[in-house]
């Protein structure tokens, strides 16, 4: 059995180079999962009143109008199992179903979080030699999502192990006969993007945890780099949760991060309080331009086209057959940023729009050049014209 898993592995390997992935078996995550997630606010305090009023605010907020659907709760729900081995929820989460039940009646879906280990990361129960089960329950729940995290697992497997162990996990959701989107995160990353989808995964992290510092955003983007491929309708790459209203990060910072997101397909799992969100904040994570091009059908992850020490363009092919083009600046202070049509894959002429001031700039010919805030984005949806002259030229 091992040794067919090991030789299944190998035969995904060589066919990723030449072939985009098919959609994942579960007929999930067509497009980039959107959500909220109790993580990044509340840790491992988190309780079944903080996931009610989450999912009050994302009705109240607007943010289920904009598309987000699932919320999430991360670690730290897990109680003791019973006499049978169910799982069950710990005293800050005295009844699962009544709690998923909430979150259905406002019209979201509701995620859970576990470990391939004995322990979760916080050090609650794992899933390990329960998996089948486990995911039972979360069927019988009515869990519409699964975070399934690395953490105690890390010491007990070998690396050519990893896949068949996320697997089993995928496999147990599949035949627990309830639609579970399945989330997986290997700390360490074992080059997770390679064989993520085969175990059955719709979504992926590439590295470790984010937190709102604009370098560690910015980070993350780049580790994203090369991994285009492997991103597609049904499985995605995940740079991790937003911190967008989080920490101490400026308008600007806010707008830069969840463009980049967009730009490059990365699920939207916002982790802020949305129950006391600041308008601009609402804003950036409620853009419908910015969520379009995130959510665009084609399913293609962006990537970095051109970089020149703190400045760079970003391009997102999208169905339409236009393209949505990120100036960033991550330098200190505002900085001029030129993008070329040729660079970005656009003919000679192309209509502007600013999806954050949501306004046109016009049709442009050959290059744009724009000033871009300290770490800040110019975030641009370009549609090639046939001939933006209006008849002047030859
Ligand atoms: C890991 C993950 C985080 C979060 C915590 C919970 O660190 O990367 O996103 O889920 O575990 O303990």
């Amino acid at each position: 059995m091992k040794r067919f898993t090991i030789f299944a592995f190998a035969l995904l390997l060589i066919s990723i180079p030449c072939t985009r992935l098919a959609a994942q078996a579960n007929g999930l995550a067509k497009t980039p999962p959107m959500g909220w997630s109790s993580w990044n606010l509340f840790g491992c305090t988190v309780t079944d009143a903080d996931i009610r009023s989450a999912a009050d605010a994302m009705v109240s907020s607007g943010m289920k109008a904009a598309g987000y659907t699932y919320v999430n709760i991360d670690d730290c729900w897990e109680g003791q199992r019973d006499a049978q081995g169910n799982i069950q929820g710990n005293q800050r989460f005295h009844d699962m179903k009544a709690l998923a039940d909430y979150v259905h009646g406002k019209g979201l879906k509701i995620g859970i979080y576990s470990s391939p280990g004995p322990k979760t990361c916080g050090g609650f129960e794992g899933s390990y030699q329960h998996e089948d089960q486990d995911a039972r329950t979360y069927a019988g729940w009515g869990i519409d999502f699964l975070k399934y995290d690395m953490c105690s697992a890390r010491k007990m497997f070998t690396n050519e192990e990893w896949p068949g162990v996320y697997k089993k996990m995928g496999d147990a959701l599949q035949k627990s006969g309830r639609p579970i989107v399945y989330s997986i995160s290997h700390g360490d990353n074992q080059r997770i993007w390679t064989w993520a989808a085969w175990s059955g995964a719709n979504m992926w992290r590439i590295g470790t945890d984010i937190n709102p510092n604009p370098q560690v955003i910015e980070h993350f983007a780049f580790l994203e780099g090369g991994l285009e491929r492997f991103a597609g309708p049904g499985h995605w790459n995940d740079p991790d949760m937003l911190e967008v209203g989080n920490g101490k990060l400026s308008v600007d910072e806010n707008r830069q991060h969840f463009g980049l997101w967009c730009l490059l397909a990365a699920p939207l799992i916002a982790g802020n309080n949305l129950a006391v969100m600041p308008a601009d904040v609402r804003e950036i994570l409620t853009n419908r331009e910015a969520i379009a091009i995130d959510q665009d059908a084609a399913g293609v992850q962006g990537k970095l086209v051109w970089q020149e020490g703190p400045v760079s363009v970003w391009v997102k092919p999208l169905a339409d057959g236009g393209k949505a083009v990120g100036l960033v600046n991550m330098g200190e202070s505002p900085n001029e940023i030129q993008f070329s049509f040729r660079d970005a894959g656009l003919p000679q002429w192309a209509a502007l729009r600013d999806v954050f001031a949501h306004q046109d700039l016009g049709v442009v010919e050959d290059t744009f050049k724009a000033t871009v805030a300290t770490r800040g984005i110019l975030l641009l949806r370009a549609h090639p014209v046939a001939d933006g002259s209006g008849g002047k030229r030859n």
